[in-house]
């Protein structure tokens, strides 16, 4: 039996709070529907001080999602606390998260408070969201550029005032996998059976998917993420990316997730359609070319031999099937496919025509060609073919 990890998901709370991702209420229920059904443990739907709108989203995912177990974001303050308890007055298994900042920088520049103060306003946050809901999240914002003495104290403090879970942010996205490792595996060792430790990575650098990582086999068992990896600046940790991760090398990760990864297509798309942008094409598990393969070898070996080229079943994430992009670096074997596929039995003399006239075009443009341009080609070679015949 391998350990089981928490997938916390906060496309509707650190996701939203980017630019180009604000989504409104009827918004927000359409994409909740959809992480519901893609099996995400915990739903951060908002930041209710922040606007009526956000009070108004988490209210109505705990209306609409009463099982669902609903999050609800909170500085470490009496108003934030009370304003994120009263959102979530109809979920059933509602979780308060509350977090302040623990590092130098944001306490010197940004708070203006001393470690005590901040020690002492995290533990009153934590008591007081506790006498609202059984379920509260306590946040370290900038944990990785914490003193890790400091980190710990405050972590050991806020598990003993009711925190279930202790989430160690890389809020800017400056840790590298082995430095996170550390500092989650001290903290983990800490706290041991008392609260799980969660990560939350954010991608300045590019490592959020290699940080959270790196923290599960240090002793992390939840991971915050997005679908598409959206949120602050570069980004959160991406769901699907850390999802297919344990899942398709599990025989280095022995952990599982609840996650319906057959779902996770579809809630990428969904969140294009929703927010201005979508992935790149090019980015793993949900981009356009994820399981496309253009160049010939790949595309011989990939007809002969899924395997030869693929590592995910793109079924297994919900991508009708490997879409094979012909393009001028298509091979003979792949154009035969595509037109057998488009059902028409090619002569070896007809493969060559249709070949010289494919690539013909297929060197002028930057995208592959169509279903229906190829049939065409084929109608053209035949035809021509008739002519010639003719004469
Ligand atoms: O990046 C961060 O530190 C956050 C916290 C509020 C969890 O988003
Ligand atoms: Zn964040």
């Amino acid at each position: 039996m391998t350990d089981r990890v928490y997938i916390f998901d906060t496309t509707l709370r650190d996701g939203e709070q980017s630019p180009g991702c604000s989504m409104t209420t009827p918004e927000k229920l359409r994409m909740a529907r959809k992480l519901v059904e893609l099996g995400v443990d915990i739903l951060e739907a908002g930041f209710p001080i922040a606007s009526e709108g956000d009070f108004e989203a988490v209210d109505a995912v705990s209306r609409e999602y009463p099982w669902a177990q609903v999050a609800a974001l909170a500085r470490c303050c009496t108003l934030d606390v009370e304003r994120a308890a009263k959102a979530l007055t109809h979920a059933r298994r509602p979780r308060i998260h509350t977090f302040i900042a623990t590092s130098e920088i944001h306490l010197k520049h940004k708070l203006k408070k001393t470690r005590q103060q901040v020690l002492d306003d995290a533990v009153a946050a934590v008591e007081l969201a506790r006498r609202h809901v059984d379920d509260v999240e306590f946040s370290a914002e900038d944990g990785a550029r914490t003193d890790p003495d400091f980190l710990e104290t405050v972590s050991r403090a806020v598990v003993a005032a009711g925190a279930r879970t202790v989430n160690i942010p890389d809020t800017v996205g400056y840790s590298i996998p082995s430095e996170y490792g550390a500092l989650i595996g001290r903290i983990a060792k800490t706290l041991g059976d008392c609260a799980i430790v969660s990560v939350h990575c954010h991608d300045d650098l590019g490592l959020a998917v290699a940080n959270s990582l790196a923290a599960v086999q240090a002793g992390a068992r939840q991971v915050e993420c997005t679908i598409n990896g959206i949120g602050e600046r570069a980004g959160n940790c991406s769901l699907e990316e850390i999802v297919m991760i344990l899942k398709t090398r599990g025989d280095s990760f022995p952990y599982h997730t609840g996650v319906n990864t057959e779902h996770l297509y579809s809630a990428s798309e969904l969140l294009s359609s929703i927010i201005t942008f979508g992935p790149q094409p090019n980015k793993a598990i949900v981009g356009r070319n994820a399981f496309a393969h253009e160049a010939g070898i790949h595309q011989d070996g990939y007809l002969k031999e899924k395997s030869t080229y693929e590592i995910i079943d793109p079924r297994s994430v919900g991508v009708p099937e490997g879409k094979l992009v012909l393009g001028k670096h298509s091979g003979r074997h792949a154009i035969n496919q595509r037109a057998k596929d488009l059902g028409y039995e090619l002569s070896r003399e007809e493969l060559d025509d249709l070949y010289h006239r494919f690539i013909g075009v297929a060197d002028h443009r930057k995208k592959g060609l169509m279903d229906e341009e190829i049939v065409a080609l084929i109608r053209q070679g035949r035809e021509e073919a008739l002519r010639v015949a003719a004469d």
